[in-house]
């Protein structure tokens, strides 16, 4: 656990190197490890987190705010309709006076360039809790949840299953890629990755040894998957593009034909919640034996906190 990351941002996955994702990895399994109820630790005593949110969220907001709090630390919860972000004053401003009060602060809502200009301007650790781009907060707890039920990460055989161009997706071809995870992203072609993201990816894959496919066909992708992934597939900001999707993507549903096709009884179910079960999932899959979204969910705040420890103290 050499890493020192003190002092650094989350904007996307590509910031960090193998080393680092494995890094807050084991701090994350301490961090767990030790959430027994009888220690109470004050980490973040005296410090405060900003947590700025364009779009809604239920389990990345509690994640960081009990993580924070829990701690001793005091987050400050600013909705778009409390701040002037971008409003009445621009991101460069309001992040010069973040930075000038908070300790770090953490940003959801549309724009990638919002984060980064968070990032540039504040001269605090930044954490981007989801922008329509990059969702890599999640992916950390991902990593996390496929380690503690599989044993390990290398070598395991991940599909992604719907809408493969969008925040999640694209975070998560770039984790596996990263830890030596096979990553097949299987989407309809009108929803696969941009071309840039997978060239990128591709040679971080080539530097570990994972490999990374992009397909249509669900009984080319399935078979051998170690894990089946999925998320919504009408992402916040694109509701207009519901109807569409809905019918695009009735061929990339999760449901337990899809994972028999598997071959593998151990195959486990992913999904970052929150879910549309009946769209992207049966209910029968999400609630069944296979099924670890729950631990996924819990896994938030174990791998939130590890990030804040790592870069705060
Ligand atoms: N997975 C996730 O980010 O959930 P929330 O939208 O509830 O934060
Ligand atoms: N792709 C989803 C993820 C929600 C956690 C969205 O952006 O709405």
């Amino acid at each position: 656990m050499a890493t020192n990351f003190r002092g650094r941002s989350l904007l996307t996955l590509l910031d960090l190197s193998t080393a680092d994702v494995r890094y807050l990895l084991d701090v994350s399994h301490l961090l767990k490890a030790e959430r027994t109820g009888f220690q109470v630790d004050q980490r973040f005593r005296g410090k405060t987190l900003a947590m700025l949110f364009e779009k809604r969220s239920t389990r990345t907001r509690c994640a960081f705010e009990t993580a924070f709090g829990e701690e001793g630390g005091h987050p400050v919860f600013l909705s778009s309709s409390d701040i002037q972000l971008g409003a009445k004053e621009s991101i460069e401003d309001t992040a010069r006076v973040l930075g000038r009060m908070f300790d770090a602060i953490m940003f959801r809502g549309f724009k990638q360039e919002t984060v980064d200009a968070l990032h540039e301007y504040s001269g605090v650790p930044v954490y981007n809790g989801l922008t329509d781009m990059f969702h890599p907060t999640q992916i950390l707890a991902d990593l996390m949840t496929m380690e503690e039920n599989l044993g390990q990460l290398s070598g395991l055989e991940f599909v992604f299953t719907g809408d493969g161009g969008n925040n999640v997706a694209n975070s998560l071809m770039i984790g596996c890629a990263m830890m030596g995870v096979n990553c097949t992203i299987l989407a309809p072609e009108e929803l696969h990755p941009e071309g840039e993201l997978v060239d990128t990816v591709r040679g971080i894959a080539d530097r570990t040894g994972a490999s990374l496919r992009i397909l249509t066909d669900p009984s080319e992708a399935i078979p051998g998957a170690d894990v089946i992934y999925t998320d919504v597939w009408v992402s916040m900001g694109e509701e207009d593009q519901a109807a569409e999707r809905i019918k695009l993507l009735q061929p990339y549903r999760v449901t337990e034909e899809m994972m028999e096709m598997t071959g593998k009884a151990e195959t486990i179910f992913m999904h970052c919640l929150p879910a549309v079960k009946g769209n992207e999932v049966t209910m029968e899959v999400i609630e069944g034996p296979q099924s670890v979204v729950w631990d996924e969910a819990e896994n938030r705040k174990h791998t939130i906190k590890a990030l804040m420890v790592a870069s705060l103290l």
